[in-house]
């Protein structure tokens, strides 16, 4: 892996997955040269840091747009005057935090997001971390039997379990956070293993937070492989960890991690504005 490019510095934080990128305010107009290194690292390592940037909400999106359109979420509060962006949040008093188990956004859509970015607004004084984990490396680290099997499955992905009302009747604890479960209606199919469309390397494209099963089996046939495959993407030497500090930036790809939330900050606030870049069809 490279440790370091020409305009910034650029850190690996695992072995695998993850690099902090140092050197660059992203309020400013980004030089052409300079978004283009960032555009490697975010390839090359999944998802990408950054530390100490103050951004208006109006300077969050322009930041955004650079990558693509903006996707509207369709459940999660906005951000008072900006539609554009989600808010990722919890409040002292609430115990159910978002997004807390191993999941790729948006998976359950025909054309999955491209991306996700994160700004930390408020953090707990200890804890709220999020785990990353590769699925370049969760795929390339099967045996080639393994590989060739999955490489013809599709699997089934869906939003209704998460956010549609069977979910959002039993949790109250999310009213005023989660919303719109009439909206959870998207269920989508994709290949089990996906050729990256940027990078063209091969990645898992299964997740515990939105898939069913495989196509053609059913949820209980499914079930085990599934559970290996879970199990074997998140091997500890496939992720990183990432402590928010008001002011960090995440911005992770969809198609080649998983992230996970950590919950673990009971009694604090933490509060972060999301932005989702829209993708494309995956193959
Ligand atoms: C998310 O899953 O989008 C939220 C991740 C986080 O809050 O760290």
């Amino acid at each position: 892996m490279k440790l370091s490019s020409g305009l910034l510095d650029i850190k690996p934080i695992s072995g695998a997955v993850g690099a902090e990128i140092h050197g660059v305010d992203l309020k400013d107009n980004i030089p052409e040269e300079q978004f283009s290194e960032i555009k490697s690292a975010f390839g090359e390592y999944g998802v990408i840091f950054f530390r100490d940037q103050k951004l208006t909400p109006e300077q969050e999106i322009t930041f955004a747009r650079r990558w693509g359109e903006i996707n509207i979420n369709r459940f999660f509060t906005k951000v008072d005057d900006y539609p554009e962006i989600a808010m990722v949040l919890k409040e002292p008093n609430q115990k159910k935090n978002i997004g807390g188990n191993w999941h790729t956004d948006h998976s359950y859509d025909t054309e999955p997001a491209l991306g996700s970015i994160l700004f930390a607004h408020e953090v707990p004084k200890s804890g709220g971390d999020t785990v990353f984990a590769s699925m370049y490396s969760a795929y390339e680290t099967l045996s080639d039997g393994l590989k060739g099997t999955l490489e013809g499955m599709s699997a089934r992905h869906s939003s209704r379990h998460v956010f549609g009302p069977s979910r959002a009747e039993k949790e109250d604890d999310t009213v005023g956070r989660i919303k719109n479960a009439e909206a959870a209606n998207q269920d989508a199919v994709h290949p089990v293993v996906i050729t990256h469309p940027e990078t063209g390397r091969k990645a898992l494209y299964v997740n515990p937070g939105f898939t069913l099963g495989f196509e053609g089996w059913t949820d209980a046939e499914s079930q085990p492989l599934l559970e290996y495959l879970y199990a074997h993407a998140t091997r500890p030497e496939f992720t990183c960890r990432f402590d928010w500090k008001p002011g960090s930036i995440a911005f992770w790809d969809n198609r080649a991690t998983w992230h996970f939330a950590i919950n673990d900050y009971h009694g604090e606030k933490r509060l972060m504005h999301r932005i989702t870049i829209e993708g494309s069809k995956l193959h």
